[in-house]
């Protein structure tokens, strides 16, 4: 082996080494991955031909290690110490703190601020990182304090922990202390990816940060995305000191090694208290999670005369933040419904204390969002509550789900029908929301439906907004539209803020309302999906609300523009009796529109037909077909089924057109399904 394949590969670690500095601890990378990529593989290729050339802080030795059978003990030459914690979220904690400081010091009040470093605190699992002329020899946990565990090898797979300091004249021992912690962003795609191949996700990033380093197998932590923050030091040996905390962290960031930016060097208790709010205001926007921050007088000579008190340094307290993660248990799951008729499922939780608050309700959102988390009644949940956003169940802990297990929750098997007013629920294609069909009778909806029945577009009631809705309501004086219809004067004139005038005003806009059309009536009966336009095209397709009452969800489809969900839609809600009954008492309550007779509009030339499209055509994108075809009165489905007239196919058409064909099913390109859309050919195809 020649010299030069030796210095070769020398620089390649030498380069590959500063292109991980700038990657993972500056994230400021210099070069593209592929050429980090290119330079990695060509070390790994010298290193596979030249066995005798791997160094054991080469970049390509991160993973190596085998599985161990278990960690080894490390006994600390200087004992890893916890922190006094002031977890009051006033500034006292800061005040309290530096008091305590003067007064050990001796300090009067006329002597200057004592200067402190302000940092985070991160919340993650405390590593002791040993160098050895400047190699990392050894990383152990802080078990007891006094004897840790060896876990080295899966400390050696943190990318940004350098393998060799950055520095030409290491000391012979430097120990470096810090937190493991895996970034918020980071658990959240890795999580994902887990959901996705069917793996176990992460319960949060702290566990997952401690978990992965007590992993035997290194191969497993090399996956996690692991990340390392230094905050002090342990033993050393000819290294030169700095003279206080703030220096020290500059000098091990000049190593090689991560320190986060968010520090500061601060004068006395307000510059605590300082430091304490504006973390506090931008903990949520962190990439990472903390649970406080962490106050140190910033000279080591005064930390040395400060000195320990029962293992912890009296020159150091962590100023604690509310924590925003917890964990209970799911007593139940209900629903609740709201104002649009939404069944939104909620956990009702064993009270605990997170973000501030004590939280017994979290939103589970919808029953995709059950099984995603597979969450069941009895079971342990982390909930979450960041900043003002509102409580969530952000993961189960499976390993204490009851025996035998609870059944997975399925909503509408608990709630067929609305726990609010009895109407039957549904789920439409396509929708996450279980819904109640009871749009006009539910009192969950009772307000919306008012307002949006009384608005200016449906039955235009001046003057009936949102305040006067409210009192109706909640005095009990209107449950449905059609109550609106039996007010008196002396009810309305018993409302807040009415007076006799204004009364009689109201009355007579509700009297006004009775005259209307059917177009506005069909769009104040608030149907899900049916907005103005569909509302008129219903009206002057049935010419007649009996009509519309008789039809059913294909008759519907015949209505243009009305597609297979909003006759679901329609269908559904004229389908539950207490709409009908509504319906009903606003006829008997005089509410009328002039009959016309039914305006069907002449049939495209495809109507009936339908249509799939697969593959690319030659001049028209698959949405200019779709609405050609729509517009000739035919409908495009998205699969060939026996009720598929016409398969479209352009070039590449793949596995419809095989089933097309299976079927027997018409075939056509391009020219032949314009030529079916050219007027000349309507009435020419055979229906
Ligand atoms: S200093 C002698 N600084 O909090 C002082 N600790 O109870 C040693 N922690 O287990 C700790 N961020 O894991 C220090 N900026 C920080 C920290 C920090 C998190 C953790 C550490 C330790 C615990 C203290």
């Amino acid at each position: 082996m020649s010299q030069g394949i030796a210095e070769r590969a020398r620089l390649l670690r030498e380069q590959i080494n500063h292109h991980n500095y700038r990657y993972y601890v500056l994230d400021n990378p210099e070069i593209p991955d592929a050429e980090y990529d290119r330079l990695y593989r060509e070390l790994e290729a010298l290193e596979a031909a030249h066995p005798q050339l791997v160094t054991p802080d080469s970049p390509t030795r991160r993973v190596g290690g085998k599985p161990l059978e278990s960690f080894a003990p490390v006994a600390h030459r200087v004992p890893m110490l916890s922190i006094h914690t002031e977890t009051d979220i006033e500034a006292s904690g800061a005040l309290n703190f530096d008091a305590r400081v003067r007064r050990e010091l001796k300090l009067k009040d006329s002597d200057p601020p004592i200067e402190y470093a302000c940092e985070l605190k991160f919340d993650g699992l405390a590593i002791n990182l040993r160098y050895e002329q400047g190699v990392l020899a050894l990383a152990a946990t802080r078990g007891d304090g006094e004897t840790g565990e060896d876990v080295t090898q899966n400390v050696r797979t943190i990318r940004c922990i350098p393998l060799r300091l950055d520095t030409p004249s290491p000391p012979p021992v430097l120990e470096v202390r810090g937190e493991v912690f895996i970034p918020r962003p980071d658990f959240e795609r890795y999580n994902e990816k887990q959901r996705e191949s069917g793996g176990t996700p992460l319960v949060n990033p702290r566990n997952g940060a401690a978990g992965s380093i007590r992993q035997l197998d290194p191969a497993i932590a090399a996956q996690r995305p692991l990340s390392f923050y230094a905050y002090g030091i342990g033993e050393t040996a000819g290294w030169e000191t700095p003279a206080s905390h703030s220096g020290l962290l500059d000098a091990l960031r000049e190593l090689g090694l991560p320190v986060s930016g968010e520090r500061a060097v601060v004068q006395g208790p307000q510059g605590l208290a300082a430091f304490h709010d504006d973390i506090g205001r931008r903990r949520d926007s962190l990439p990472f999670d903390i649970d406080g921050v962490v106050y140190k007088v910033n000279s080591l000579a005064l930390q040395a005369k400060l000195g320990f008190v029962s293992r912890e340094p009296r020159w150091a307290v962590a100023h604690k933040f509310p924590p925003e993660e917890e964990l209970t248990v799911v007593e139940a799951i209900e629903v609740q419904v709201g104002r649009t008729g939404a069944l939104t499922p909620v956990a009702r939780l064993k009270p605990v204390f997170v973000g501030g608050v004590t939280v017994s309700n979290a939103t589970l959102h919808n029953q995709d969002e059950i099984d995603r988390l597979d969450v069941r009644e009895g079971d342990s949940v982390v909930v979450r509550r960041a900043g003002d956003v509102i409580p969530e169940v952000v993961a189960v802990v499976k390993d204490r789900r009851p025996q035998p297990e609870p059944a997975r929750f399925q909503i509408l098997q608990r709630y067929p029908a609305c726990p609010v007013c009895g109407s039957h629920v549904m789920r439409q294609p396509g929708e996450a929301a279980i819904r109640c069909s009871g749009g006009l009778y539910c009192p969950a909806q009772r307000k919306q439906a008012l307002l949006h029945f009384a608005s200016r577009r449906a039955m235009d009631i001046e003057g009936l907004g949102e305040k006067l809705v409210d009192q109706l309501v909640d005095l009990g004086l209107v449950r449905t539209p059609a109550e609106l219809y039996k007010l008196g004067v002396a009810k309305v004139a018993n409302l807040e803020r009415m007076a006799e005038k204004s009364a009689a005003n109201l009355l007579a806009a509700i009297e006004k309302s009775k005259r209307t059309t059917l177009a506005r009536f069909i769009f104040a009966l608030g149907i899900r999906n049916v907005g103005e336009t569909t509302a008129k095209d219903l009206a002057r397709h049935f010419g007649s609300l009996d009509a519309l009452l008789a039809a059913d969800a294909d008759t519907l489809m015949q209505v243009p523009d009305v597609g297979p969900v909003v006759a679901e839609s329609i269908a559904q809600f004229f389908a539950e009796p207490h709409n009908r009954e509504v319906v009903e008492q606003l006829r008997a309550g005089g509410v009328s529109w002039p009959e016309t007779a039914p305006q069907r509009k002449p049939l495209g030339a495809l109507a009936g037909k339908t249509f799939v499209l697969t593959g690319t055509l030659p001049n028209m994108t698959r949405d200019e077909a779709k609405d050609r075809i729509e517009a000739a009165g035919g409908k495009v489905a998205g699969s060939v089924s026996k009720k598929t007239d016409y398969l479209v196919a352009g070039a590449e058409a793949g596995s419809k057109l095989l089933k097309a064909q299976e079927l027997g099913i018409a075939i056509l390109d391009e020219e032949a399904l314009l030529g079916l859309l050219r007027p000349e050919a309507q009435g020419k195809l055979d229906f």
